[in-house]
């Protein structure tokens, strides 16, 4: 398994911005066990603009914390590279994905895959997700606590299975659901955060060794499904991005190869469905905690708006954004914040840093979605969704399935606390709730 760290330049405190002494070992653990808390003390101690060096950096990785350094990170394409440092994600997703490709090829890569992702396209899904959320609904609502997340999970898994694959089929969509689970738990992607040998598959009791049978899992149900597909005999059909992949010919009239729609698939799947489901976890999570805002939002649902409620899920994404940070390479020697960047270091645009700066969101810590109602926040304070020309292009389907997921659940209970507020972890590039994000339903 190699990952493109050969690049990237070793650490040198006169080259990089500031960090902490703290042993790598120790940042590292204290990043995993309280990524807010722990990135908010160094943005503290060393300002906006300052170098964390955690695994599985050989440098540094060089961290955004406010509203101008997060934009030039995401929008300033010629010092600031996508898909390089994506390739972090390689192992897991396939370097023909989206989301590892750099440009050129990325914009042209990404026009092929807009248009099943566009609004009104998506609009097209809300039926099928209704009825899946329907489905799913006597699961939660049972009066006990239940924790969200893996709810969510299955839900956002079959979505994607749906919108993506156009699989309807349960036996297959349960054999996916096992193996993406799997796949993506929290022991085995944890890999593409280890040093460099202990990322290699060393047998089949080895971290790297079981990430590769894993991985094989996922690949393996893929192609059998796209193998079917070539073979229907009426031609692939259907409005799924399947389907669009399979019609779509590049500018010489080939085909797209079948390791290229893998790597697309799989990239999609991974990185739609986990992301989707904690927003849903932190957004109900946080409502349960908040009953005045809470009861706002259902009053406002009861009385046929849905001003609040897209307001609830933008200060959600601000106090709990699911993906922690967007990432790039410098593709040069340059600055950010006045802070020197060796070329090829890797450069983060740190969201919950940004998106708690006291300077732009007063009372940063509270939840009080009326923030949203009362003037549209300023450009780049706040991007749970990144920007630029890298912005994430499943931004409909997930605002559309949170809204669906939260109108249908609002309206057959009241999320109420099932112990004390979580804290957040981080889970690869997940900010995710410590215990599940566990809300008890009571039934209205
Ligand atoms: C609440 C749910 C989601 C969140 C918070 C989220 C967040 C993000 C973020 C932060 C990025 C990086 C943007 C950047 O580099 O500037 C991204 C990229 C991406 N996302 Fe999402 N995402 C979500 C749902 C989805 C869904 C449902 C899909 C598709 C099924 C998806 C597919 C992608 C892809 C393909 C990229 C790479 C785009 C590119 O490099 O051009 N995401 N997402």
């Amino acid at each position: 398994m190699s990952i493109a760290f050969t690049r990237e330049p070793a650490w040198d405190p006169r080259l990089f911005p500031p960090a902490s002494r703290a042993p790598r070992p120790v940042q590292t653990a204290r990043m995993l066990m309280d990524p807010q808390g722990y990135a908010r003390s160094l943005r503290r101690r060393l300002g906006p603009v300052f170098s964390l060096r955690t695994f599985p950096y050989r440098g540094a990785l060089v961290c955004a914390a406010d509203a101008a350094t997060n934009r030039a990170v995401l929008t300033d394409h010629e010092r600031f590279t996508g898909g390089d440092a994506t390739a972090l994600l390689a192992p897991a997703v396939g370097s023909g994905s989206l989301i590892c490709t750099p440009p050129p090829r990325h914009l042209t890569h990404r026009r092929l895959l807009l248009p099943p992702f566009h609004g009104t396209r998506i609009a097209g899904w809300t039926q099928r997700v209704r009825d899946l959320v329907r489905r799913e609904l006597s699961d939660l609502v049972t009066g006990e606590a239940v924790p969200v997340r893996p709810w969510a999970q299955r839900l956002t898994l079959d979505v994607i299975l749906n919108v993506v694959f156009g699989l309807t089929d349960p036996v297959r969509t349960a054999a996916f659901r096992r193996a993406l689970n799997a796949f993506v738990g929290m022991d085995n992607l944890a890999v593409l955060f280890l040093p460099e040998p202990l990322r290699r598959d060393l047998g089949p009791l080895s971290p790297g060794g079981r990430f590769h049978r894993l991985r094989a899992a996922v690949r393996d149900l893929t192609r059998r499904e796209i193998a079917d597909r070539r073979a229907r005999p009426s031609g692939p059909g259907g409005d799924d991005v399947l389907s669009t992949l399979l019609e779509e010919r590049d500018e010489h009239g080939a085909a797209l190869g079948d390791t290229q729609i893998l790597d697309e698939l799989t990239g999609l799947v991974l990185a739609g469905y986990e992301t989707t489901a904690t927003t849903i976890a932190w957004t109900l999570h946080l409502l349960a905690h908040h009953p005045a805002a809470r009861d706002d939002l259902m009053d406002d649902l009861d009385a046929g708006s849905d001003r609040v409620l897209k307001a609830a899920v933008k200060e959600s994404g601000r106090l709990r954004p699911a993906v922690y940070n967007a990432m790039r390479t410098a593709a040069r020697d340059t600055e950010l914040g006045g802070r020197p960047v060796p070329r090829h270091a890797f450069v983060a645009a740190l969201f919950p840093l940004t998106h708690l700066d006291p300077a732009l969101w007063p009372e940063p810590d509270a939840f009080r979605p009326g923030r949203h109602l009362e003037a549209a926040a300023p450009p780049y304070t706040l991007t749970p969704f990144g920007g630029g020309l890298r912005r994430c292009i499943g931004v409909s389907l997930a605002q559309l399935e949170i809204e669906i997921v939260l109108t249908e659940i609002l309206a057959a209970a009241v999320p109420e606390p099932a112990g004390p507020e979580e804290r957040a972890r981080l889970l690869s590039v997940t900010l995710v709730p410590a215990r599940g994000g566990r809300v008890r339903f009571r039934r209205r």
